[in-house]
């Protein structure tokens, strides 16, 4: 598995992660599933996807007790765990409120990487950004970033930060170029910023360039999925497809090890 560097920092972090939306619920805690997802984030850190990702949001909390209940079976310092804080309790008291909701939920004293999950709508910038220092201050998290920010909001929150924001969790993948389009990948890229691409499959609702990937699937006896993975990869940025499957687990986390050609890149454009 390839290993990039997040942000400025010294981590190095795999290509390829595991997202969790939908593994013990969406908005509401849905139990039905939970031993398969446990083992799927258990399996994820074995296949070297060691970068989880959760949020307070993802079943209401359920999602990160059964990150907590992976947790118990791996070792905690072979994981690098993000999660988020929802758009309003990013006030100080709201903020550290959630990081310790979430701390309690994973079962550990410290996540390594905290993002705003979305731009705040009651409270400005600088004061949530402001808040996330705190939390990191206080030893909660190692790292901090946001999510779903465009330039001029990331320009604000880096303006506001006394610690580097190391990424932009945004939505990325070969049929969704929004970010390509607003300038934001690049931005991020020259500033030393990690884009971390959610749905990178598209939530598997890939379509129009499924001939492409198809093909250069087909001749290089691989899964159109693999090859959209490997064209984040190729695009420089981390990505974080949740897989529940062990087919999928296992196809995702060779992904991380596929060079897509310059040539396959062009065609694929
Ligand atoms: N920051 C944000 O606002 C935000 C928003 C959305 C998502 N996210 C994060 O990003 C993560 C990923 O995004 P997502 O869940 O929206 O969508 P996604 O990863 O693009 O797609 C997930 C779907 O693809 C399927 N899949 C996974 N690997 C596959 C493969 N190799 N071949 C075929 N199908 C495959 C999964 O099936 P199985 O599960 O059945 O294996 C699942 O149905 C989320 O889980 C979450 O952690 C963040």
């Amino acid at each position: 598995m390839k290993k990039m560097r997040l942000g400025k920092t010294d981590v190095f972090l795999p290509v390829i992660g595991l997202g969790t939306w939908e593994m013990g619920g969406g908005i509401s805690p849905d139990p039905s599933n939970d031993k398969e997802s446990i083992r799927a984030i258990v399996r994820a850190v074995e296949l070297g996807m060691t970068h989880i990702d959760t949020a307070e949001y993802y079943g209401a909390g359920h999602t990160e007790e059964l990150v907590g209940k992976a947790l118990k079976e791996i070792d905690r310092d072979k994981v690098f765990l993000t999660s988020k804080v929802w758009p309003n309790h990013l006030k100080i008291k709201d903020m550290l409120k959630s990081v310790e909701g979430s701390l309690k939920r994973l079962g550990t004293d410290h996540l390594d990487l905290y993002l705003i999950h979305w731009p705040p709508e009651d409270i400005s910038i600088t004061e949530a950004i402001k808040n996330i220092n705190t939390v990191l201050e206080r030893g909660y998290t190692r790292y901090i970033g946001v999510s779903n920010f465009s330039i001029s909001q990331l320009k604000e929150a880096m303006e506001a930060s006394k610690n580097p924001i190391v990424c932009d969790q945004v939505r990325y993948n070969i049929e969704d170029r929004e970010i390509e389009k607003a300038g934001l990948l690049d931005f991020c890229q020259k500033n030393g910023i990690s884009v971390v691409a959610y749905s990178p499959l598209n939530r598997m609702g890939i379509s129009i360039t499924a001939s492409k990937l198809h093909k250069i699937a087909k001749e290089r006896n691989l899964t159109p999925a693999q090859i959209a993975l490997a064209w984040l990869v190729k695009k420089g940025v981390f990505s974080i497809p949740k897989a529940i499957s062990e087919k999928h687990l296992v196809e995702n986390a060779k992904a991380g090890d596929i060079e897509l050609t310059e040539e396959e890149m062009k065609f694929l454009e």
